[in-house]
């Protein structure tokens, strides 16, 4: 039997990829390039002397900005307040790669090294299961045979010492990493102790905003339909998706934008400290917000904030990116932004991120002219006065009665 396994290349999934041939499968091994920085070759080298029978490594960068990053930006995406969410934008297209790479070789099970106790066993498993339900999951670290064997991590160097698995000589770092094109996370380890301060050398892709230059950089965003479609830095125009995502990427890291450190609620229930970097995505959800006041209808934009953006948030966190009520926000992002095309002139500088100001040439939805405390334009300042009257009839007939029950 076949079995299709996520592979990283690091200690655990390679003990697994060894564990799952000594239980006789035949294993081919999925590597997804979400734009983590990592040597391919040599894990896919690795897998192969391990006995994988086959290694395939999907590039799935363009799809993972195009079809989640972006929306996530149209829709100002942010859980519990804080997290951009990078982790759980990258699951459901590396799962639908994986499960394809699953049905071309006939697998009859995928694998994945997740724990059992944390949000990506949900997120992957959820995503198999609606793109192929048929499949089976094998996942070790929810199996006594497995995690009752492998109790530390010492068992697992004893295990690829001698399955000959060989162990890379970098020492392991104290805390978990998940990396892609939006983020990068740290959890577990020395982190599990919500008062330890991240140490300053974990944080690999932003400078610390205290060594950031002195000098602010100045960049330009255009968006069209809620979408990025041109930066603009240092004279250059960048319209490519995920080209104009690296460059955001590039200012926002050598700026330090982009850090937080939370205590979060995972779908299953329990709490779990994180530290996350998320450079450009900053920046670009900032800039998007931004440019929302600018040219969103008001009604639309507080329908979307309670409706649209709280939910999709909670979608793609809990893994539920391949559903019926995914499919039905996305529908209203879309129908959200048809107005929400500009330009926003953007500065970052020392850790912050700031608006420098915002135009749009075609939407006409603020007038100047209108707003100003300087001139008196298209309707009579007399009209307010009968909105505010109006207004105050509820209010005034809610004083009376406090007045008349002696309350303040
Ligand atoms: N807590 C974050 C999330 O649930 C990050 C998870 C990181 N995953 C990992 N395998 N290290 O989205
Ligand atoms: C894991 O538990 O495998 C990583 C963390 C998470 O999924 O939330």
């Amino acid at each position: 039997d076949k079995v299709c396994l996520a592979y990283s290349g690091g200690l655990d999934t390679s003990c697994i990829l060894a564990w799952l041939l000594e239980k006789g499968y035949d294993v081919v091994c999925f590597m997804a390039d979400v734009g983590q920085e990592e040597d391919f070759e040599a894990a896919k080298a690795k897998a192969k002397k391990i006995g994988a029978s086959a290694v395939y490594v999907e590039d799935l960068r363009r799809e993972f900005i195009e079809e989640l990053c972006f929306p996530a930006i149209q829709c100002n995406a942010i859980y519990e307040n804080v997290y951009l969410l990078g982790t759980s934008l990258a699951r459901p297209v590396i799962a639908r790669a994986q499960i394809k790479v699953a049905q071309k070789e006939g697998c009859i099970a995928v694998s994945h090294g997740c724990t059992g106790k944390g949000n990506d066993q949900v997120r992957f498993e959820l995503g198999f299961y609606a793109l192929q339900p048929s499949i089976k999951v094998i996942a070790p670290w929810r199996m006594p045979e497995f995690y009752e064997r492998f109790a530390g991590r010492n068992d697992l160097l004893d295990y690829a010492e001698k399955a000959g698995i060989p162990v890379s000589s970098t020492k392991s770092k104290p805390w978990s990493m998940d990396e892609n094109l939006a983020h990068c996370s740290y959890e577990a380890g020395i982190l599990e102790d919500p008062d330890v301060t991240a140490p300053e050398d974990m944080w690999k892709l932003t400078v610390d905003p205290l060594n950031a230059p002195d000098t602010p950089e100045d960049f330009t965003l255009v968006f069209e339909k809620g979408l990025p479609k041109k930066l603009i830095s240092k004279g250059k125009t960048i319209t490519d998706a995920v080209e104009l995502f690296l460059e955001a990427n590039a200012i926002a890291r050598r700026h330090g934008v982009g850090r937080i450190d939370i205590v979060e609620n995972r779908f299953i229930g329990l709490k779990s400290r994180g530290c996350y970097e998320t450079p450009g995505l900053t920046c670009l959800r900032s800039a998007h917000i931004d440019l929302e006041g600018l040219v969103l209808d008001r009604e639309v934009r507080a329908l979307r904030d309670q409706f649209v953006t709280f939910n999709y948030a909670k979608i793609l966190y809990n893994g539920l990116y391949f559903s019926p009520e995914r499919e039905f926000l996305e529908e209203s992002i879309i129908a959200s932004q048809k107005t929400v095309n500009g330009t926003v002139r953007c500065r970052v500088y020392k850790g912050t991120f700031s608006v420098l100001g915002r135009s749009s040439e075609t939407e006409k939805l603020y007038d100047a002219s209108e707003s100003s405390m300087d001139e008196i334009g298209a309707f009579s300042p007399q009209e307010t006065g009968g909105f505010i009257a109006v207004q105050a009839i509820r209010l005034k007939k809610h004083g009376e009665a406090k007045l008349a029950r002696g309350e303040k």
